[in-house]
């Protein structure tokens, strides 16, 4: 049986990056982990319980009260993120939510909180996991760093169609918008910016459907894993 490796997914928000990473951690068997979420429950945390972000001893306080776990839900054929036991699966992806998180995101001791436990679940490899900051400063031995790119046009209207699903209420418009504002947050924060790491492969997945970006990713990591 070949080695389990590492796969790190980055790129800008709305790339299709929880959807590819999903896929690869189903053929081969490896955990899924989206580390977006965990930034989400964080932030679905602070806005609950009004923790003030500027005040570092309250947001320590409030992270040494948070415990994420991910739980393999057999029916759903996926991870759900639980906080101190809650299912916020769908609490977390409210645009109250895709507001604030990046904001939150930008702060030290959030992000050591949140490194720390993605590190921690990535110590048996074998995992597949998504973020900003996956290939740069989690894994940075990761076997296989993909980096995710599509014009903005098609990200916006891939993101309104999942949300606009839920609210119809929502506009193009203010979809365009959050998506702008994280990209340029992420890209632009102190700690841990968005960026590609120097041995990632970018993936531009504007033209292509989900089953050849898969069929790609694949035989990358088929590359990686006869290495390791
Ligand atoms: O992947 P997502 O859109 O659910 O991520 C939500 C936010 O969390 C994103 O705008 C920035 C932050 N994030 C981060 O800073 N680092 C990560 N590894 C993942 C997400």
């Amino acid at each position: 049986m070949s080695k389990k490796i590492i796969i790190a997914i980055d790129g800008y928000s709305s790339c299709g990056k929880s959807t590819l990473a999903k896929q690869l951690a189903k053929d081969l068997y490896y955990i899924y982990a989206d580390s977006g979420a965990m930034y989400r429950a964080i932030t679905l945390y602070f806005l609950r319980n009004e923790v003030p972000h500027t005040n570092i001893s309250q947001v320590k306080k409030a992270l040494g009260n948070i415990h994420l776990e991910f739980v393999f839900d057999v029916d759903a054929g996926k991870s759900i993120l639980y906080l101190n036991d809650e299912n916020i699966e769908l609490n977390i992806r409210d645009m109250v939510i895709s507001e604030k998180v990046s904001e939150v995101a930008t702060i030290k001791e959030v992000r050591e909180f949140a490194v720390a436990e993605q590190q921690r679940m990535g110590i048996h490899k074998g995992i597949v996991m998504d973020g900003r900051d996956i290939g740069t400063t989690v894994f940075p031995h990761a076997e296989l760093k993909i980096f995710m790119t599509a014009d903005i046009a098609i990200r916006v209207e891939r993101r309104f169609k999942e949300l606009f699903a839920v609210n119809p209420a929502i506009t193009i418009e203010e979809v365009k918008q959050n998506l702008e504002m994280r990209d340029y947050i992420d890209s632009n924060r102190e700690i841990s910016p968005l960026r590609k790491a120097e041995d990632a492969v970018i993936l531009d997945n504007s033209n292509l459907t989900m089953a050849q970006q898969l069929k790609i990713a694949l035989q990358w990591a088929k590359e990686k894993t006869d290495l390791a």
